[in-house]
């Protein structure tokens, strides 16, 4: 396969796939999944090859009462070297609670769009921005990296289109602050791929020493098409969710981000190098249904890999003996 594979056009490019689905996919369950459950999972995806993983989030247990182990689940996975434990933090209080917990990465989050950002974080962008400095801050001086990820980039499901110049403005006022990353979240699947191109080389050109994340949900069936989009545009680092799981309680019609396995599949047939064992990915993604109580959208899951193959009818070769006689 891999063979074949090279000579797409992929050319062995490297890809990052950083795992959402236990903060992102979790985060949205109705089912508590329990606190050992959650780390054989991150334990599970860690052995896969994968360059992050969203671990949980330190959020209000109120607000996500999915995630109110965070503390435990953070300090007891088993941490592999090479791959970067992260988590989501939406204030001071989750930044604490996370480097306490010894957390990597603080991936920290607010929305380009003043509605969802209310929404969402009960607080204007400007607050929003002034809170995270501080969190920048305390960061900095723990020596924990620090990533932003901006809710609503490719278009906001109460107020439409963001204007491309404030999403702009707010990473450039991130790059200042010396974040290492930032995250252009497609928040509830309003991304195409046209637009996709524009943002992505903007950033990519303008910000080149900042690590870039693309964060598609699959809500319009345009995840796939605005990942491939992404990389011809210069990216090389994706979110996706394990079974596809994911979407914002706090933003409306939110669904599921892209799947990780279909993202690996698709990337390993056109010869891209994701250092993701698929087999691994989809054997992880199986343990979700008896984990969360529903089926997942995976189609990996269900159709298999395209090399895959399935075994003729068995009585194959009477059909051919049928039809060479013809
Ligand atoms: N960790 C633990 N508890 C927290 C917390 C945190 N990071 N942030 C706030 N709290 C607690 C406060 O201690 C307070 O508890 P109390 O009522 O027992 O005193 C309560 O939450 C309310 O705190 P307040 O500062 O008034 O915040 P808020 O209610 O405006 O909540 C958020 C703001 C953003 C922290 C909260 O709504 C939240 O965590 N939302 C989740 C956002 C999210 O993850 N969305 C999906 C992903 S994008
Ligand atoms: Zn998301």
């Amino acid at each position: 396969m891999s063979q074949v594979a090279s000579v797409w056009k992929g050319g062995g490019r490297r890809i990052h796939m950083q795992e959402v689905g236990t903060r992102d996919g979790l985060q949205m369950e109705s089912a508590f999944v329990p606190t050992d459950d959650k780390i054989a999972l991150v334990n599970a995806l860690s052995a896969t090859g994968l360059a992050k993983i969203e671990v949980t989030s330190f959020t209000s247990p109120t607000a996500i009462p999915a995630l109110k182990d965070a503390e435990i689940v953070m300090r007891e996975i088993e941490r592999r070297p090479g791959v970067v434990y992260t988590a989501l933090v939406p204030n001071l209080r989750g930044a604490e609670r996370a480097i306490e917990a010894r957390t990597d990465e603080l991936n920290l989050v607010m929305s380009v769009s003043e509605t969802h950002n209310l929404a969402n974080l009960r607080m204007t962008r400007e607050q929003s921005f002034a809170a995270l400095a501080q969190v920048i801050a305390l960061a900095q001086s723990a020596q924990v990296a620090v990533n932003v990820s901006l809710s609503c980039v490719f278009g906001c499901p109460m107020e439409g289109d963001v204007a491309e110049a404030e999403v702009f403005d707010y990473v450039q006022r991130f790059a200042q602050l010396g974040v290492g990353g930032v995250t252009l979240c497609d928040t509830t699947g309003m991304a195409h791929p046209a637009q996709v191109a524009g943002i992505v080389s903007a950033v990519r050109l303008r910000w080149s020493a900042l690590q870039t994340t693309l964060h598609f949900h699959n809500t319009r069936g345009m995840g796939l098409a605005n990942v491939l989009a992404s990389i011809d545009a210069g990216a090389d680092r994706f979110d996706a969710s394990l079974g596809g799981l994911g979407g914002c309680p706090y933003a409306p019609g939110a669904s599921g981000n892209v799947c990780s396995e279909e993202i690996v599949h698709a990337l390993q047939c056109m010869g891209y190098d994701t250092g993701v064992d698929l087999s691994a990915l989809v054997a992880a993604a199986g343990r979700l249904p008896a984990l969360i109580g529903h089926d997942i959208p995976s189609q990996i899951a269900k159709a298999g890999p395209r090399w895959a193959l399935h075994p003729v009818p068995a009585d194959f070769e009477a059909i051919r003996a049928r039809a060479m006689a013809r």
